[in-house]
């Protein structure tokens, strides 16, 4: 299964960053302790989520403004209507591995 792997210290806290694994691209955002993957694409009209900004456990897009929770992925403000993915996140010491899925 495809995963992509990568060394807490590339994630700054509250600034998302965007990945890619396998042909998709993934928004990464650390909140503490605590990393989540979501879908770089925002549901609304494709802009990236990753040149968003993040407040509590929300994402927000730059584009229209509609809010994500970063922890189901789903919609918390308008404009946008539909959920985006999430994505498995493991953490082991230094390392976080994010794969889909299954
Ligand atoms: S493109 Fe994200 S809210 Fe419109």
């Amino acid at each position: 299964m495809e995963s992509i792997e990568i060394k807490i210290d590339q994630l700054q806290e509250s600034k998302p960053v965007k990945f890619t694994l396998g042909s998709e691209d993934v928004c990464v955002a650390r909140i503490g302790d605590e990393v989540f993957a979501v879908a770089d694409i925002c549901s609304h009209a494709e802009a990236s989520l990753s040149e968003g900004d993040i407040k509590d456990y929300k994402i927000e897009c730059w584009l229209h403004g509609a809010e994500f929770d970063l922890r189901s992925g789903e919609v918390l403000t308008p404009p946008a209507f539909e959920a985006i993915e999430t994505f498995a996140v493991v953490r082991d010491g230094d390392t976080v591995t994010i794969s889909k899925k299954k």
